[in-house]
């Protein structure tokens, strides 16, 4: 009786053990949403997103990065100054803002990338990549892909954890209206 009640406990330890490791070897770590938000924006951040996605103000050391209006893009209510395009061929041209480049491409405009209509609002997590490592045009098949100084090539190799903590963060911060306007092509652009 004794032996019969010392080997069902032995038994009963040994499934739990063994439940146990099953459980430990399948769990994924769980991540709370605020820090994959702050994993997001750190990525952002160290990636130079606001280079281009963030409009610029100008401080007493030069420009900054416009905190009221955090990567909503080129705004929509500052033209495109006039080019001397006699130089584009060996000249790539930014204006002030870093937000508008001029290059054998034309002109192109940084998107809005806040959780706006105008910006990714309506965008899923798989547009966001397929954006980000394909180069694909509001991210998805078959749009046009995305011209210069947008560097989508660098970012072929992310991965996926890190493509859903830059969505995560971009989907949290402040909503901006902005239709940011299409590119220029080449003949196009407004001469000197
Ligand atoms: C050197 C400037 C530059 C940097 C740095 C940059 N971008 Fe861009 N990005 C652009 C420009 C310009 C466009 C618009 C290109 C076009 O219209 O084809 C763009 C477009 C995009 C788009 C597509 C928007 C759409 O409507 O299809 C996404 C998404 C995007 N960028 C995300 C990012 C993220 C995230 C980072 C940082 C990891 C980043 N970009 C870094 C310049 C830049």
């Amino acid at each position: 009786m004794k032996n019969l009640f010392s080997s069902l406990i032995a038994l009963l330890m040994i499934s739990v053990m063994f439940i146990y490791s099953c459980n430990k070897s399948t769990e994924k770590p769980v991540i709370s949403k605020d820090s994959l938000i702050k994993k997001g924006e750190y990525l952002v951040t160290v990636m130079g997103c606001n280079d281009c996605h963030t409009p610029k103000k100008f401080g007493p050391k030069g420009p900054e990065l416009d905190m009221d209006k955090l990567l909503s893009g080129h705004p929509e209510n500052i033209p495109v100054a006039k080019v001397d395009t006699s130089l584009m061929k060996d000249w790539v041209y930014f204006n002030h803002l870093l937000t508008v480049a001029v290059g054998p491409w034309g002109v192109s405009f940084s998107a809005n990338l806040t959780p706006d209509a105008t910006g990714i609002g309506s965008w899923s997590e798989e547009q966001f990549k397929k954006a980000l490592k394909e180069g694909k045009f509001k991210g998805l098949d078959g749009t046009r892909t995305l011209l210069p100084p947008m560097p989508w090539q660098n970012f072929h190799n992310i991965s996926d954890e890190d493509v859903s903590a830059m969505y995560a963060y971009l989907k949290s911060i402040k909503p901006i209206k902005n239709l940011v306007p299409n590119p220029i092509p080449p003949d196009k652009i407004p001469a000197m």
